[in-house]
């Protein structure tokens, strides 16, 4: 038991605490998110600048779609997204070049990630994501409460426009992680999974698909719960909560989850924070490099 003494308009009181009981208030601030941590109503606008008439007809186009990643397409475009990984990108323990390789990037989103893999000289990319929102795992009670509108958003537009102006030779394939596997896709010299195991009922499941279809190694980046004792393999249920995101993964758990998917040997190469464009990063990430 420890105590505290509070002031009450004045008068002073002893207030005696049970043990432990601070250390789960933190976990719990660490779980639910404070002002600072939730997401702003829209992406940030970008700063408006000068464009050709070309580049402003495919600025038109790119302000017609919500974007999750920046991705910038050149002549002074850039695609407003939630996230801007650039300033992030040396974090991820990525090759400097994978010419040669056969890499998929698993969960796209707008592509950031498998065009960043043909920027580097990839011999091929497979970019791998849901068709619509209605793939999404989501408890049935907040799935009710959803508008239908939600999920029949089909899932590429943005990829698709950023293929086109980058001219990026990358494949993207309708496909959830859950079928992932070997006779689908085929093997992989490296396979890149990013921000989505907490977004998943069954994150074990997609890891054990993604170490069945890597035959060099795998770079497992995701979010985990810094307020969650560090050694401990704790992983808080979120799910039913908000409409997407399963749990809150301590770094311990996270660890061993990417150990127990099947590959022989695990290295973490990197501890860092990344957030919301222009906001104060705020989501700690641990990544590995794991070898089958
Ligand atoms: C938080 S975003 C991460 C995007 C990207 N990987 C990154 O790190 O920037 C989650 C992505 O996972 C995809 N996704 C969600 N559930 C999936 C599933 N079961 N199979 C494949 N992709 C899924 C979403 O459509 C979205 O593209």
């Amino acid at each position: 038991m420890s105590s505290r003494k509070l002031n009450f308009g004045g008068v002073e009181v002893a207030v005696f605490f049970p043990e432990g009981l601070g250390r789960r208030i933190r976990t719990l601030g660490g779980i639910l998110p404070n002002r600072a941590q939730r997401h702003p109503d829209h992406a940030l606008p970008l700063q408006k600048r000068d464009l050709t008439p070309e580049a402003q007809a495919l600025q038109d186009r790119v302000d017609r779609i919500e974007w999750y990643h920046t991705i910038d397409l050149g002549n002074g475009v850039v695609t407003p997204g939630w996230f801007d990984l650039r300033p992030h990108l040396s974090q991820y323990p990525l090759p400097a070049r994978l010419d040669g390789l056969r890499v998929l990037d698993v969960a796209t989103f707008d592509g950031f990630w498998a065009f960043e893999f043909a920027r580097r000289g990839a011999a091929e990319v497979v970019a791998l994501d849901i068709d619509s929102f209605a793939e999404v795992d989501m408890a049935p009670r907040l799935r009710r409460l959803k508008d239908p509108e939600y999920f029949s958003r089909q899932t590429g537009e943005g990829f698709r426009l950023c293929q086109q102006a980058l001219g990026a030779n990358v494949r993207r394939e309708v496909l959830n992680v859950y079928d992932l596997s070997p006779e689908r896709l085929g093997k992989f010299d490296l396979v890149f999974v990013s921000d989505l195991l907490l977004h998943l009922m069954n994150p074990m499941k997609a890891l054990n698909n993604i170490a069945s279809v890597t035959r060099g190694s795998a770079i497992i980046a995701d979010v985990y719960d810094p307020h969650l004792p560090e050694r401990e393999r704790l992983m808080s249920y979120q799910g039913g909560v908000t409409h997407n995101i399963w749990w809150s993964i301590s770094y311990g758990a996270l660890e061993q989850m990417v150990h127990d998917a099947g590959f022989s040997r695990v290295e973490l190469k990197n501890k860092f924070l990344t957030g919301y464009r222009g906001m104060k990063p705020i989501l700690w990430h641990a990544a590995f490099q794991a070898w089958v």
